[in-house]
């Protein structure tokens, strides 16, 4: 099957791609730039396509060209209340360019990988302490511009969808790890510099946040779902799957388990609730079990297991961050 990929560099996209490949799909990635560095393992196995999503015409010629079956649209622009506009010019024009081409080209299906961020702040019994998983019907209530735009995309999906013949699928992903988020989002993910900073021979300190449990998921289980929604036989009986473990792990969990892994890493957290303080309530467990049943996926990674695999991953592909000089190596 050819199977279109957009933003299948990123972090999250590179597992996908791997994972298609490794099963001898025929993989074709739409990004903006050739960057190839997260896969050094399958670049050779893929084709580029450079292009902007956000660009109706450069999408349109990447599908005529390559004439996709299936479509996994996965680039958009995380940091999305730093600049509104490209947000939504990316985020929601380039869904909207991605459904235009696919229903003009005859494209099956449009996998849209969209987050927990739809339903804005889980509070009450799925808040802390209780953190009850929350199925697909639970409201949506964005807060940030990000969620804002995953939500809009998930219903632009749903009207080619109606009208157009197109089938668009969503998944709501939890909270991603994996390898090569500290390089490319910086410290946007606790979870990620946990792991990292300490393979790398850093410290890591957070003066707060070690009782905050989520609902993190590995990046090699995210990309296994995105590919069982791939190339599930459709029409699948809903357009929206949950994607998470169903369970929270603290920071304070998390740090135990690097540990275990890295002997001698220094992890200091403070106690406390919401270590990235982001002042909203995301943290929450994700009902998946509409994934396992109609997806036939289920998450596959402990936490030790996860963190072990991404250690491994991070040395294989060499995507270790550099060490700080120590200050009796600076150069003059
Ligand atoms: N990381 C998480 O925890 C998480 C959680 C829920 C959902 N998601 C979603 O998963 C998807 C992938 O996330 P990620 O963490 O791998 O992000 P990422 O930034 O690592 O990857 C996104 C890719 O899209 C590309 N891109 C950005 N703008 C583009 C444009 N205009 N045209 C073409 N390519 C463009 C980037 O170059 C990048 O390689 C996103 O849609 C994100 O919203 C991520």
């Amino acid at each position: 099957m050819r199977v279109l990929v957009t933003g299948g560099l990123g972090v999250n996209g590179s597992w996908v791609v791997r994972r298609l490949v490794e099963q001898r799909h025929d993989v074709v990635i739409l990004e903006n730039r050739d960057d190839r560095s997260l896969l050094p393992d399958v670049a050779d196995d893929v084709r580029v396509a450079v292009g902007d999503v956000a660009n109706s015409g450069q999408v349109r010629s990447v599908f005529d060209e390559y004439q996709p079956d299936v479509v996994v649209h996965m680039a958009a622009i995380i940091g999305a209340d730093r600049d509104p506009l490209a947000a939504v010019r990316v985020n929601i024009g380039g869904t909207a360019a991605i459904c235009e081409a696919a229903a003009a080209t005859g494209v099956a299906r449009v996998v849209y990988t969209s987050s927990r961020a739809a339903y804005g702040a889980l509070t009450g019994r799925h808040g802390h302490p209780d953190y009850v998983p929350v199925t697909e019907d639970h409201p949506r209530q964005p807060v940030g511009l990000y969620d804002v735009t995953k939500l809009s995309c998930e219903e632009l999906g749903r009207w080619y969808a109606r009208n157009r013949g197109i089938e668009f699928v969503s998944l709501r992903f939890a909270t991603i790890f994996g390898p090569g988020k500290l390089q490319r989002h910086g410290g946007f993910s606790a979870y990620s510099s946990m792991i990292e900073l300490p393979a790398a021979g850093e410290p890591v300190q957070l003066a707060h946040g070690g009782d905050q449990r989520d609902d993190a998921i590995y990046v090699v289980d995210i990309a296994e779902a995105v590919v069982a929604a791939t190339l599930a036989p459709t029409p699948l009986p809903h357009d929206v799957y949950n994607v998470g473990t169903g369970r929270t792990v603290s920071l304070h969990e998390l740090a135990e388990a690097v540990r275990d892994a890295v002997p001698g890493a220094t992890i200091d957290i403070g106690p406390g609730l919401d270590p990235m303080g982001m002042g909203i309530s995301y943290y929450g467990a994700l009902d998946s079990t509409r994934a396992q049943v109609e997806l036939g996926w289920k998450p596959q990674f402990t936490l030790g297991a996860a963190v072990k695999h991404y250690l491994t991953a991070l040395d294989r592909l060499e995507l270790l961050p550099a060490r700080s000089p120590s200050p009796d190596s600076q150069e003059y």
